[in-house]
């Protein structure tokens, strides 16, 4: 039977490019005949019952902002049986038959456990740490990118002019996506991620007295946030090399901003795709991008993949550092 009536919600850290996906969702619901309610702060309003019909123009102006307007929680309830039961009463009143979910690992696990309740859900990557392994891409991730490579040029700048190291700690959580692809955009003498074990002379000292006998007078090392310890790695280098070693800690900026196109477009894509699935009767599926195209695959199996090894782009970002 045709699904009628959907609830989409955000959940998890948000990313620039959810309210493009949640706008997409909405907009082909009513081109389909579907009736969306937007659900508020993720799976805590799904227990509470914070539910609102949306409408197109309830989400018109919202493209271009970053943030997502429904709001968004880590939700530790919805991992307990008795408050995914509360919320699953509460798509009854509202008499949601299926949900999609906009979130990162997190939010794709609270979705597994839901659909192994009954619920019909479909689930849409969106983290600026890019660590969800059925996608090539996360919503957000190139926003988040480009937030930190602005901020390593500046960091660049400065590490110049004074001609000292410089240290930047970027977000991932447990991933290194942020951290590789800025080091390579930003000319990192050293990255460091969670994915690689690191030795500290080997991979961080060599390469910036390699540069400085070179002639390299200042010094830029990028370290995800999974590592641990970024504060500490930056006093060693001091300590060890004698050049004065400032550390940058990027934190929350980078969830922030006006999303870059690609993620305006990937999210609107990733949205649309979620509602025409549902319209074919497909359900706990997760939209994935794979070899560039939208595609849909089963959540179990979506969550069961591994993530691709990063020794390529380290040699890479390594050979070019020079
Ligand atoms: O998952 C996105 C992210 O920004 C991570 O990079 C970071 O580790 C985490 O969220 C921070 O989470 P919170 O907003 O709960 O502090």
């Amino acid at each position: 039977m045709k699904i009628k009536t959907i609830g989409v919600l955000t959940s998890g850290g948000d990313a620039p490019g959810m309210n493009a996906a949640i706008r997409a969702v909405v907009r082909t619901g009513i081109e389909d005949g579907i009736t969306t309610y937007g659900i508020s702060r993720g799976y805590e309003g799904l227990i509470n019952g914070e539910f609102e019909k949306l409408n197109a123009r309830s989400v018109s102006g919202i493209l271009q902002r970053g943030g997502t307007v429904l709001k968004t929680a880590r939700s530790d309830r919805f991992k307990e049986k008795e408050y995914r039961d509360r919320a699953m009463k509460m798509c009854s009143v509202f008499g949601i038959e299926a949900l999609v979910v906009i979130g990162g690992d997190g939010s794709f696990r609270g979705a597994l456990d839901f659909l192994r309740e009954g619920m019909k859900c479909i689930v849409i990557p969106a983290t600026i740490d890019n660590d969800i392994s059925c996608s090539e891409y996360c919503i957000g991730y190139d926003t988040a990118l480009n937030t930190a490579l602005s901020a390593i040029d500046k960091l660049r700048d400065t590490a110049y002019s004074h001609e000292r190291v410089t240290v930047i700690e970027v977000m991932g959580r447990h991933a290194g996506y942020i951290a590789i692809n800025d080091g390579i955009a930003g000319g990192a003498d050293a990255i460091v991620i969670p994915e690689m074990e690191y030795n500290f002379q080997h991979d961080i000292i060599k390469p910036i007295m390699e540069g400085r006998n070179r002639g390299k007078r200042d010094h830029c090392i990028v370290i995800a946030e999974g590592v641990g310890d970024t504060v500490n790695i930056a006093k060693e280098i001091e300590n060890t090399t004698g050049i004065r070693t400032v550390c940058t800690i990027l934190g929350y900026i980078q969830r922030g901003g006006s999303p870059m196109a690609r993620d305006r477009v990937v999210a609107s894509k990733m949205g649309f795709k979620a509602v025409e699935v549902l319209n074919e009767g497909r359900f706990n599926r997760a939209i994935c991008q794979r070899d560039n195209k939208i595609v849909d695959i089963d959540i179990e199996e979506a969550l069961k993949m591994e993530k691709a090894s990063f020794d390529y782009d380290m040699n890479l970002a390594r050979v070019l550092a020079m």
